[in-house]
């Protein structure tokens, strides 16, 4: 990539040519991203569990790991965003959306407020299905061949 650069190559151009030669790759490996998702399902679903039961400390320590939640290695995200093109900032506006609503769950979980803490958790919850409603049919068709 930082060679790329210093030749001067478009970004685009750059994205393409590792996304090209990555497709090339084993389609049945699974690749980070979907470790990364079963990571913030499990943590999203214990917060929704700890907000039930009020234990704010429990909420906030779930909400600051979904708001810091770990990313697929630069390679992976290299190949992901060579495949987004045009689409990749729209992407990212939803994982921003999912940190912003969790960082916002976490300050109402510090507050002991549950009325914020569940809308927060709800606004957070929408841009997960947000960006699954706009992108995972087309990303497991691209990546795994699975038709939908
Ligand atoms: C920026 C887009 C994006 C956001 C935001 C996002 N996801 Fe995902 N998610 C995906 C994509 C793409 C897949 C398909 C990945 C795969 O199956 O390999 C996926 C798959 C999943 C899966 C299925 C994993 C499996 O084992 O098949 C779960 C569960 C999941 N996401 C949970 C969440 C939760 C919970 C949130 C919010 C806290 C969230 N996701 C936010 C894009 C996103």
């Amino acid at each position: 990539m930082q060679l790329l650069k210093h030749l001067g190559l478009p970004a685009i151009a750059a994205l393409a040519l590792i996304a090209t030669g990555a497709c090339a790759q084993s389609a049945a490996e699974p690749m980070a991203l979907r470790g990364v998702m079963q990571q913030m399902d499990h943590d999203a679903q214990a917060a929704s569990a700890a907000i039930e039961r009020k234990d704010w400390m429990a909420v906030a320590t779930l909400a600051s790991l979904l708001a810091r939640h770990s990313e697929p290695p630069m390679s992976e995200r290299m190949r992901i965003l060579g495949w987004l093109l045009t689409d990749a900032t729209t992407f990212r506006n939803y994982d921003k959306q999912v940190k912003a609503a969790a960082t916002q769950l976490q300050t109402a979980a510090l507050k002991a407020d549950a009325a914020e803490s569940r809308a927060a958790y709800q606004r957070m919850q929408q841009s997960c299905d947000g960006c699954h409603n706009s992108f995972r049919a087309k990303y497991l068709d691209h990546f795994y061949g699975n038709k939908p």
